[in-house]
Formats: structure tokens, C-alpha cells, sequence
């Protein structure tokens, strides 16, 4: 499905129903990462899975990107399919950095928070430097050359060893991502503010689920977030790398679940 918002065609994913539940990507990647969890929670929640721009099925428009303008993106997403009740929040990585965005600017819309392999942190500078060179390497050498690098470092070693077809699918993933999309991301992320001094005023219900052998965002970058917000419990995800929803949904979508439903009042 796809609606115009904030001139470009933005491309999402709708299932289930019930509260509404938006669940964002991560660099370079699509709403495809949440296909696990839009089939399995469809009973508990209305689960909306946008594209970013230049992600996926939205349209590829050229930067500068940064996390407000995608948090922007999703608040006219949300007002173009009528979504007048207050969100559950979800972000994985990138996605995660979204989501402090959309939470600094748009506290009154969310009432409780998801937050995936993904740090409050800002890029230290030696990141920075990084981010650079991935930009300059995407634009020398295109997408794919950004993703042979990354891809190893998305997964557990048993993911990588035992489910080469999802390793081989996520490659896909991140391969279709636009040069505007990885660049965008790039700068976007190089750029985002520190969010960890907000932490402590976050009073919405959070869950944090971690890998616990994430290779991209260490588990101590969680372990500290759930130290720094108050109403917030962590769910370390066994067998699981950067990608946990995808390399072991059943508990991923375990842990969900029963957030949501504790959301609900349908559980102490
Ligand atoms: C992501 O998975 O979204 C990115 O790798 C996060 C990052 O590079 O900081």
C-alpha cells in the first residue's frame, strides 16, 4: 500500500487489528524486516510497518535526511491514514534513533515505546569518520559494495552458519535500498543528537529487546538504557545478532506480546 505524504509515496505494511503499533526499520533496510512480526501479532495489535523515504517501496528522494524530517514522515503518515489514538512506538537501530525523534517532538502521540538493537547514544567521532567513508564507498562503488561489508555483521555466528536463506533474503533487503536512501541514512545518522540526557524523563512504558550477540550496537548500550528509564524492562534475545525479530521472532514476538498486552491492563 503506498500514500503520499510530505511529497513523496510512502510504501507500508497494515495488519491486524487494534491499537495502533508502528514498528520502523533500520539502515539500509525496509519494512520487510517486520514481515515476522506482522503475521504473528496481527490478533494482539494494528501493526503499521512504514517504508522510510528512499527505502524499500517508497520513493527514492535525494537528501539531506535527518531523523526529524523522518519522524515528521511517520506523523504524516499516521495523519494520512486517520490514526487519531495515541501509538505504541517501535524502532530497530536506525529505526530506534527515529523513535527518540518522534518522541522529542511528538511526546502527546506515544504511549509506549519499543526499542531494538539500537543505542541513545551519538556517533562518537570515530563513527563519524566512518559514516563518511561508507558515503564515499556507496557513491564509488554503489549500494552493494556497503552491504558485502555490513551484511556479517547483522547476524549471531548460528544465524550466519544455520539460516543462510534469511542471511541471503536480508541481503536482498538492504541491497534494494536507493544511493539516495544509504547516503540519506548516512548523514542522518552522523548527525542525530545525543538522546541519552532524555532518558530519564521518559515515562511511557518501554521495552528494550536486544541480540545477545549483537556485532552492531553492543547489549551494554541497552543495559544502559533500561538503567537511565524508569518504567523501562530489557529482554535479552538468545541466538539473535543486530537482527532479533528476524533470527528468533517466536521470542521476540513472545516478549511483545506480553508488553502489549501489559499495556492493555490484560496482564500485571
Ligand atoms: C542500523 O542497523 O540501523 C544501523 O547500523 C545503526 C547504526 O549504524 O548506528
Amino acid at each position: 500500500m503506498q500514500k503520499m505524504v510530505n511529497e513523496f509515496s510512502l510504501a507500508y505494511t497494515s495488519s491486524g487489528q487494534g491499537a495502533p503499533v508502528v514498528l520502523i526499520h533500520g539502515y539500509p533496510l525496509s519494512r520487510q524486516i517486520w514481515a515476522p512480526q506482522a503475521a504473528a501479532l496481527a490478533d494482539a495489535a494494528h501493526i503499521l510497518a512504514p517504508d522510510l523515504r528512499g527505502h524499500g517501496d517508497s520513493q527514492a528522494v535525494p537528501g539531506p535526511y535527518s531523523m526529524d524530517l523522518f519522524a515528521a514522515d511517520i506523523k504524516a503518515f499516521l495523519e494520512a491514514l486517520g490514526v487519531a489514538e495515541q501509538i505504541v512506538l517501535g524502532g530497530l537501530s536506525m529505526g530506534g534513533y527515529v523513535a527518540f525523534a518522534f518522541l522529542r517532538k511528538y511526546p502527546h502521540l506515544v504511549k509506549g515505546l519499543i526499542l531494538t538493537a539500537t543505542r541513545a547514544a551519538a556517533d562518537s567521532e570515530q563513527a563519524k569518520a566512518g559514516r563518511e567513508q561508507t558515503a564515499l564507498l556507496a557513491r564509488e562503488k554503489g549500494v552493494q559494495a556497503v552491504v558485502q561489508g555490513m551484511l556479517p555483521k547483522m547476524f549471531a555466528p548460528t544465524t550466519l552458519e544455520g539460516n543462510p536463506g534469511l542471511v541471503m533474503q536480508i541481503k536482498d533487503v538492504m541491497e534494494s535500498t536507493s544511493l539516495d536512501g544509504v547516503i540519506g541514512d548516512l548523514a542522518a545518522m552522523k548527525e542525530r543528537p545525543d538522546s541519552t540526557p532524555e532518558l530519564s524523563g521518559i515515562s511511557i512504558p518501554t521495552l528494550i529487546v536486544h541480540g545477545a550477540q549483537d556485532a552492531i550496537v553492543p547489549l551494554a548500550e541497552a543495559q544502559a538504557m533500561q538503567q537511565a528509564i524508569p518504567a523501562a524492562t530489557l529482554q535479552v534475545i538468545e541466538g539473535a545478532g543486530h537482527l532479533p525479530n528476524l533470527e528468533n521472532p517466536g521470542a521476540y514476538n513472545q516478549a511483545l506480546r506480553q508488553f502489549l498486552a501489559r499495556l492493555d491492563g490484560k496482564q500485571p
